[in-house]
């Protein structure tokens, strides 16, 4: 793989690297970075669907909005099987796992609202069938644009291929809840080019979704973060001494960890509707390191670039590893240089005892961060799990400086509104 140098050439600025020596600095099990244990008898939202990776209403600044005083929050979701006869197993039970690890599959964007900010009861499907041009809505991030309650949902059309769209569509309130109008056509934004962001071509397990728009702070315009793979062939990419890092004698042997080659991609809008986008290089790379940084998002916090992504015990390369979880690096402007928050990138992990209570975690602004229940043990020895597909419970951090600190825990999937919109 030619050097980010050669690729990206001098401008507009350099990817920062997730290091090995970074990943080195992984401790799963430190108390402030951990999420508390995740009970086995949590309550499901719903017995009729799954939900996982849950997108809160937001506007482009950040903030988790309520609107007439209703939160409101997109869920990827699929259908529970509990009576299809392809999801019982030869003793008459609903294999509720399997049926579990085939959501993605089928996975749709719901909505959910709220008078409390939890509690959440069912909307409904944002698009109706046959909108969406793909198989699979996979994640994204629906944003208010104004007070009218004109909405616009960025999100990834998956299968054939991997596109970000975006669909407009409209919030309305009444006093008995929320309902999503519109959302009928869909707008493709673009794909993986080959040349800064991997394509299925060049890799069939190739990432490239879940876009996160947002006006930068500083300068005023609208980008978006999302998910990819450093372009190249699979297996070409190099692991030299910068993805490497400071390391200590006997930890220089890569193995194979030329396969893992997540990055957090960015893009700048050329209009102000966001129709029209430009991918940029990306902002972090994990070359040698991990293989996904999901759901990449933002707080803006003491005239900081707090950059969050989510990643899994099973994408890390030969040599490191750390919890399933949320990751961050900090800035001090947009394009960086971003190093590792805590030194390592982990932010909130799962315990070892149970590494996949939870996944999908979103960090907001006010310091919770959401997340859903994977799979919790139900025995001693790990080997009975009770599966989630449900809202976790809301733990709070505290970010300071390039440290973040795990304070609080709340209800199940509590997200209360940073502020309210009066629709006119
Ligand atoms: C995270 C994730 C996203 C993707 C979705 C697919 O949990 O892997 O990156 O959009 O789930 O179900």
């Amino acid at each position: 793989m030619k050097s980010n140098t050669e690729k990206f050439g001098k401008t507009p600025h350099q990817p920062s690297l997730w290091t090995r020596a970074d990943a080195l600095k992984v401790h799963a099990d430190d108390p402030t970075t951990t999420q508390p244990l995740v009970s086995a008898d949590f309550p499901v939202l719903s017995n009729e669907v799954f939900i996982w990776d849950t997108m809160p209403l937001r506007d482009l600044d950040g903030n988790i909005t309520s609107v007439d005083g209703w939160s409101v929050i997109f869920t990827l979701t699929a259908d529970r099987h509990p009576n299809d006869p392809q999801y019982i197993d030869e003793n008459g039970n609903y294999d509720i796992t399997r049926d579990w690890n085939d959501r993605h599959g089928r996975a749709k964007m719901y909505y959910w609202f709220s008078r409390t900010g939890k509690d959440w009861k069912l909307g409904g499907r944002v698009m109706a069938e046959g909108v969406s041009p793909t198989a699979r809505e996979w994640a994204g991030t629906p944003i208010l644009l104004n007070e009218q309650g004109d909405v616009d949902l960025y999100y990834t059309a998956v299968t054939p291929g991997a596109t970000i769209v975006k669909v407009r569509g409209r919030v309305v309130t009444t006093e008995h809840g929320v309902s999503m109008v519109g959302f009928e056509k869909v707008k493709p934004l673009f794909e993986a080019d080959g040349k800064m962001y991997q394509t299925e071509a060049q890799n069939p397990f190739w990432g490239f979704r879940d876009p996160w728009p947002f006006r930068d702070p500083n300068d005023g315009k609208l980008y978006m973060l999302f998910e990819g793979n450093v372009a190249g062939e699979r297996g070409s990419h190099k692991v030299g001494k910068a993805e490497i890092g400071d390391v200590p004698p006997g930890y220089e042997d890569v193995g194979n960890s030329r396969f893992q080659t997540a990055c957090v991609g960015i893009a700048v809008a050329r209009d102000e509707d966001g129709d029209d986008w430009e991918m940029l290089p990306p902002l972090l790379t994990a070359v040698g390191v991990n293989d996904q940084t999901e759901r990449p998002h933002f707080v803006f916090q003491d005239g900081k670039y707090y950059l969050f992504t989510i990643s899994h015990t099973f994408t890390y390369a030969d040599g490191v590893t750390g919890p399933d979880g949320v990751y961050g690096f900090v800035a001090d402007s947009l394009f960086g240089p971003y190093v590792p928050l805590n030194g390592s990138g982990l932010v909130l992990g799962n315990p070892s005892s149970q590494p996949f209570q939870t996944y999908s975690h979103c960090v907001m602004p006010n310091g919770l961060v959401t997340s859903f229940i994977d799979s919790v043990p139900t025995d001693e020895s790990g080997t009975q799990i009770r599966i989630g597909g449900t809202e976790a419970p809301t733990v709070e951090i505290k970010i300071k400086g390039q440290q973040t600190f795990v304070v609080a825990e709340y209800d199940y999937g509590y997200i209360p509104p940073m502020l309210d919109v009066t629709l006119k």
